[in-house]
């Protein structure tokens, strides 16, 4: 069987990781049909902070190709990332393109798999914010259009799916391959070098922000990071700051009490941080799950979540107006948080599962 394994953006590198894990273990344990696979960079991060530095601490093989597509408007990006792969597909057309997550990556490079004759399979498959502005909903809904083996994270995604017309063979509840690159790292954090300099001890809130509507319009980032400040109150905030938010803070006045401002950390580090902080106030849907695991208070800066099962079991809670969110990031200050719960298949064998399932498909007999 050959794979094509895609990775573009930040929360690719965490949830691909594991899968090359499984896959070479699966080489190594079985006589049978071997996987062959390539691991396709698009590029669309490319900073040391946004990729490399994933690929290193994860130990993420070097990609066989990486097509370089770099930033642009969605539009731009996403082109640069199908015509890439387009050439990548005619020098070797795998049975399976694996997509995983909801980036611009995941979405243009379905398409073009799909659209050459190879089935997609697609990791996070199934959730839905019903929030139609953000482009990760457009990105998974496209997807899941064209994909023909589901890999899902909750029991919500496997209804989305099936209400969508889905066939329930074609869904496989697996679990959350970045809940098994967090659980497999746990170990290994690190202390980053500012820490104990400009921390003042473990009484620190977590910030992070990036999505376009909080961070694109100059009034609103204002608004929420003023609030923030004064909400917390001389409670230190650490806040790693997404190379898309500095372009736009370059541009605001603001002195922000009590905020330390660093660049995007190395996975380990930002691990570290969040386990040792109060919490977590975020606008990111992958840091819910991995706060959600972690038993670490989190508050989404958001009107909708795709992952409602950190709300429903885990930590996190939704603040749709940032007008509302003084009483909880208090209430988080103060401790009275709710405690999460196991969440089903977030036990850090979701990558095994996708292997198991991926190496019991009569691919062949199936391809067009
Ligand atoms: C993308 C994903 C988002 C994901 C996020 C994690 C889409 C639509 N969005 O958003 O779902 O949560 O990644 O970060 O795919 N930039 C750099 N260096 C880099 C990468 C980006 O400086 O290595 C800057 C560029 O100026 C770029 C901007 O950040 O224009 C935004 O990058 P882009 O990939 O377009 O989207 P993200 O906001 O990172």
């Amino acid at each position: 069987m050959k794979l094509d394994l895609i990775a573009g953006a930040r929360p690719n590198f965490m949830k691909i990781g594991p899968i090359i894990k499984a896959i070479d273990l699966h080489n190594q344990n079985n006589t049978g049909q071997k996987i062959e696979y390539r691991l396709i960079h698009t590029g669309q991060h490319y900073d040391q902070n946004m990729s490399q530095s994933f690929f290193e601490q994860l130990d993420i093989p070097h990609p066989h190709i990486n097509l370089g597509a770099g930033s642009g408007t969605q539009a731009v990006q996403t082109a640069h990332i199908m015509t890439g792969y387009e050439k990548a597909l005619a020098e070797w057309m795998p049975d399976i393109c694996i997509v995983v997550g909801d980036v611009n990556s995941t979405m243009a490079c379905s398409i073009v798999a799909r659209k050459a004759g190879a089935k997609v399979a697609h990791v996070e498959g199934g959730i839905r914010s019903g929030d139609w502005t953000m482009p990760e909903e457009i990105n998974r809904i496209v997807t899941d259009s064209i994909t023909n083996y589901f890999f899902t994270t909750s029991e919500e995604a496997n209804k989305n799916l099936v209400k969508e017309g889905h066939d329930k063979s074609q869904i496989f509840y697996v679990g959350n391959t970045m809940i098994d690159s967090l659980l497999g790292h746990l170990n290994k954090l690190k202390k980053p070098d500012f820490f104990d300099e400009q921390l003042h001890g473990d009484n620190y809130l977590v910030l992070t922000l990036h999505r376009p509507s909080n961070v694109d319009d100059p009034e609103k980032l204002t608004q929420i990071l003023n609030t923030i400040s004064a909400s917390a109150n001389g409670t230190q905030v650490l806040f790693p700051v997404h190379p898309r938010t500095r372009k736009m803070m370059e541009s605001l006045p603001g002195q922000y009490q009590n905020m330390i401002l660093v660049e995007p950390l190395p996975y380990l580090e930002f691990i570290y941080v969040v386990s040792n902080s109060i919490g977590v106030i975020t606008d990111s849907g992958g840091i819910t799950e991995e706060t959600s695991v972690m038993n670490i208070p989190c508050i989404t800066l958001r009107t909708t979540t795709e992952r409602p099962e950190t709300i429903r079991l885990g930590t996190n809670e939704l603040v749709p107006d940032i007008n509302d969110a003084p009483s909880l990031i208090q209430r988080m200050i103060s401790g009275q948080w709710k405690k999460a719960q196991l969440i089903p298949f977030w036990e850090g064998k979701a990558a095994e599962r996708i292997v198991d399932i991926l190496s019991q498909l009569s691919i062949p007999a199936n391809r067009k």
